[in-house]
């Protein structure tokens, strides 16, 4: 199966069916780039919606993957004309020493080793377009956060992949991170008001950001910053500054 396009430049990003990764592919697909929507079957119809949607504005501009990256072997199509790799799916979830290794292997595939097989099934023609990969990290990659042991360390894990990976692949592929602060609450784990009061205390700009904020600063690493590799871009209000 191939989902590139022999004439149009095509940026995927993973877990785009909905929220920040669906901000992000509308973003990149308003620069004019044809976008792959990456999903697991979880969200494969709002996945399909979206795809619809970006497809009504510029005919064949969007094409859907399913596939879920905690499987030990993905499924990997052919990507003609790939110039862009954005690594935005991740599982929020809680996670401490009590819970079973599974849990931890699954969010290290989610995070990192699918996003490796990806990025190293895409080598080459990301090499020969001269591409760009963007990996949504967070600022608990540096500081962590409590009870979400494997998250902290396999969202860590991708930091340091892409630290490592912009030395790699240079000069030909640019790898550089964003990681965002507190953005729209999250719906399956409701913030109490308290908790939400604490947070917004902690941010110099006095709020949480919008999908669309990330997704501008994920655009502008993929594409207009064209001198900068192995950075981390931060999209918290000021936060990680201000953290203990
Ligand atoms: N929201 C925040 O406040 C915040 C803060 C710091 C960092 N971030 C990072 O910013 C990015 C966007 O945030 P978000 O809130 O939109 O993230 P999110 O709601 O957790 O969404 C991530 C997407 O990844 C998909 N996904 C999870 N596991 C997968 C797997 N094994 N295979 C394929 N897809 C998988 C999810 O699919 P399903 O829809 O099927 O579950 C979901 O659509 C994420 O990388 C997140 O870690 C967000």
């Amino acid at each position: 199966m191939n989902l590139g396009h022999a004439m149009l430049d095509t940026v995927l990003i993973t877990g785009s069916a909905k929220r920040g990764g669906a901000a992000i592919a509308r973003v990149v697909h308003d620069r004019g780039y044809r976008v792959i929507v990456h999903s697991r079957k979880s969200s494969e119809q709002e996945a399909r919606l979206l795809m619809a949607e970006l497809n009504v504005k510029r005919a064949d501009s969007a094409c859907l993957w399913i596939e879920d990256l905690s499987e030990q072997m993905l499924t990997l199509p052919d990507f003609t004309n790939l110039v862009g790799v954005v690594a935005n799916a991740s599982e929020y979830r809680n996670s401490d020493l009590s819970s079973p290794s599974a849990l931890l292997m699954e969010d290290l595939r989610t995070h990192l080793l699918g996003h490796l097989e990806i990025i190293k099934h895409c080598k080459d023609v990301l090499i020969k377009r001269q591409g760009a990969i963007v990996a949504i990290c967070d600022i608990h990659t540096e500081r962590p956060n409590k009870n979400y042991l494997s998250y902290n360390i396999s969202k860590g894990a991708l930091h340091m992949a892409v630290k490592a990976l912009a030395a790699e692949l240079a000069p030909d592929v640019r790898v550089n991170a964003v990681s965002p602060g507190a953005l729209e609450w999250p719906i399956a784990h409701s913030i109490d008001t308290a908790r939400q009061q604490e947070i917004l205390a902690s941010i110099p700009l006095q709020r949480v950001g919008t999908f669309e904020e990330l997704a501008k600063a994920v655009c502008f690493l993929l594409f207009d910053a064209t001198y900068t590799t192995g950075a981390t871009l931060m999209v918290d209000g000021g936060r990680s500054s201000f953290l203990a």
